[in-house]
């Protein structure tokens, strides 16, 4: 079974709590567990990790080995992180951007990110439905580029 890591990076262990405006009201731990599952019926094997520190993301990354694709929100780091993005350009494995909110809609110092041109392509703006739409697009290239039912 192909293995999928979702990585969120600082504050998102918040979801739920944090500004639900912006970023909805589930939590971190019910989001995952719904990843999981829908990964599994997509033939995924879904491993998530969430930590607020950025060297802690950087070796997550260089783990990447043991995976066959990356869902990754750094969060703050995705404006700031020189390392995440090195780190994502060291490995061999495709990765996707997924952001909750529209960051191309926000603050200036938001609408940049360091990642964007070296992942696979970006999720932006469409709540944490985002997501599941990384998992789509993992199990769509990871299955050979076959369409899903
Ligand atoms: C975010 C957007 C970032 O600008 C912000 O720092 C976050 C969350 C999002 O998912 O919309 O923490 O990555």
């Amino acid at each position: 079974m192909s293995k999928v890591c979702i990585i969120h990076g600082p504050n998102l262990n918040l979801l739920g709590s944090r500004e639900p405006l912006v970023y909805g009201k589930i939590t971190l731990e019910e989001l995952n567990k719904q990843l999981i599952s829908y990964g599994q019926k997509l033939g995924l094997e879904v491993e998530t990790f969430q930590s607020n520190h950025e060297g802690a993301l950087v070796e997550k990354i260089q783990q990447a080995a043991s995976y066959d694709y990356l869902v990754i929100n750094a969060a703050a780091y995705t404006h700031t992180s020189i390392a995440i993005r090195d780190a994502l350009l060291a490995i061999k494995i495709p990765a996707v951007e997924v952001h909750i909110s529209n960051i191309y809609q926000r603050e200036d110092f938001r609408q940049q990110s360091l990642l964007a041109n070296v992942v696979q392509g970006q999720i932006i703006g469409l709540g944490v439905l985002g997501y599941r739409l990384a998992l789509d697009a993992a199990a769509y290239f990871l299955q050979g580029g076959k369409s899903i039912d």
